[in-house]
Formats: structure tokens, sequence, C-alpha cells
């Protein structure tokens, strides 16, 4: 197929089609050209430029301080750089809650400035409306239930979302409001793997966890967290594939010595 469209391989259809065949589908973040890149050609189904490029990139403490021009900034560089996977935007924290109008603006500017395929959203009920709206414009979004990051002042915590059965209801009522909305897919992050396995068994449209268990259609982690860049997180969920903080040490501190005692560059490495 031609990318020169920007119709990527990996659609928000071709997802769908992967639940009802039972194939597991893999997403990961990226923020930038250089990793997006190597992401696409590991195979990963979908990139997500997450809002959590507030850690991992910008250093925040909470996901809350990303802006819309940040968001486009990284999803610009993530959308040049991939030609196979569905690439999903996180809208960050205040360009969606307040009113739909705002919501669809945003979500418009992150379209058409960054050339994404979907954005993202966190929460149920409450912001339903705005996700209509999007829809409605023929954007496809995904929803986010669970530990939603960008409401850490309202929970004051990262633990654990929905162990108690009131939460868990108005999860799944939450799921169901958003599949009937017409969202393409829902991440589900830091519940009880039961509850990722039963909403994952009564929706259609694909669930994609984070430490909801092995039931859901889909895996996401932080690629720093799982490459281990980042070597200071490491919850239950977290499985890391390398050490990247260390052999990045290694090789920059290598670095360091070469040029302070003249070893580098060589002769073969000069003109
Ligand atoms: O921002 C992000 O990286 C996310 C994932 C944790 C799902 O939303």
């Amino acid at each position: 197929m031609s990318t020169d469209s920007k119709t990527r391989v990996v659609t928000t259809y071709r997802l769908r089609e992967m639940k009802s065949r039972g194939e597991k589908i893999s997403m990961l973040t990226a923020y930038d050209y250089s990793m997006a890149r190597i992401v696409d050609a590991a195979g990963v189904d979908v990139v997500l430029v997450g809002d959590s490029a507030a850690n991992v990139m910008a250093g925040f403490e909470t996901t809350v301080p990303m802006t819309l021009d940040h968001m486009i900034y990284h999803a610009r560089s993530v959308t040049r750089a991939v030609k196979r996977a569905l690439v999903v935007v996180d809208m960050p924290f205040g360009t969606y809650q307040g009113n739909s109008r705002e919501a669809l603006a945003s979500a418009v500017r992150i379209m058409k400035e960054a050339e994404a395929d979907a954005v993202k959203l966190e929460g149920g009920e409450e912001i339903l409306e705005s996700v209509q709206r999007i829809l409605c414009a023929g954007i496809p979004v995904m929803g986010h239930l669970g530990l939603t990051p960008q409401s850490i002042h309202k929970y004051g915590t990262y633990a654990v979302r929905a162990k108690e059965q009131a939460e868990a209801d108005k999860l799944v009522r939450d799921a169901h409001l958003l599949e009937e909305a017409g969202c393409f897919g829902l991440v589900l992050e830091k519940i009880p793997a039961v509850l990722g396995t039963r909403v994952s068994q009564e929706l259609e449209i694909p669930t994609i966890g984070i430490g909801a268990g092995g039931g859901t259609d889909g895996q996401v982690l932080v690629i720093h967290d799982m490459l281990g860049i980042n070597n200071e997180f490491s919850p239950r969920f977290l499985r890391r594939y390398a050490d990247l903080y260390t052999q990045m040490m290694t090789g920059v501190s290598r670095y360091v010595e070469d040029v302070k005692s003249g070893d580098f560059p060589s002769e073969q490495e000069q003109y």
C-alpha cells in the first residue's frame, strides 16, 4: 500500500478484525522520529503519542502540564516516521473536558497539524459529549478508563483503580457508553485483571491494557519503561525488555573517558 496519502496499513477496522480472530494487539508509546521509526519497523500495531511525554520527555511529575502545542510537536515527529502502525495521539489535560466545541477544535488541530490517525481521551460519561462531537466530525476516538493520570489531583494516587464494586460498575457502564458512542478502542489502565477480562469480553471493540491483566485484546507500555531507559519506575505490570539506562551510561562514560585521555579520535577517525 502506498503511504503517500498517509493512510497507514493498520486501520481502526483492522484492529477490530484482529480482535474478532483473537490476534492480540501490540501498542507502544513513541514521542520522536527516531524512536517511532524503530517501533514501527519492529511491527508494533499502534503507536501512541502519549501525554506520558510529560514525564519521560519533559521531566514533569504529572501529565497535567502538557499542552496541545507540545502534543502536536511530538505527534508531528512521530507521524513523519510511521508507515505501518496506526498513530493515536493523546488529547492533553484541559483541551476536551470543558466543552465539546473546544474538544472538537483541539482534535481537529491534532488531525490537521500532526496528520494523526486518531485521538485518545481519558474518562467516561463526564466527557461523552466531547467524544460524540469529535466522532461526528469523522475523527476516530480511543477511550481510556481505569487509572486516568490526568485526574491525579482528584484521586491523589496512582494505585490500582476499580477495586471497589461501585467503581468497577461505573467503569463497565462507561466502557459500554464509549462503545455505543462509536469509539474504536479502549485503553484500560491499572485495574484488576478480572475486570479487564470482563470488559474485553463484553465489548466488541478492542481493549488495550496496561496493568489490566492478560484478558484484554492487546497491551500497551511506555517505551522508556519497557526498554529500561527510565530505571526508577518499576510497577508490577511492567516487563523490561532491555536495560538501556545501563547501556547508555556505559557508552557515554566510555566516550567521556576517551575524549579526556585523547584516545578519541584516532588516526582513522580523522581526515
Ligand atoms: O500517556 C500514555 O502513555 C498513556 C498510556 C500509559 C496508555 O496513556
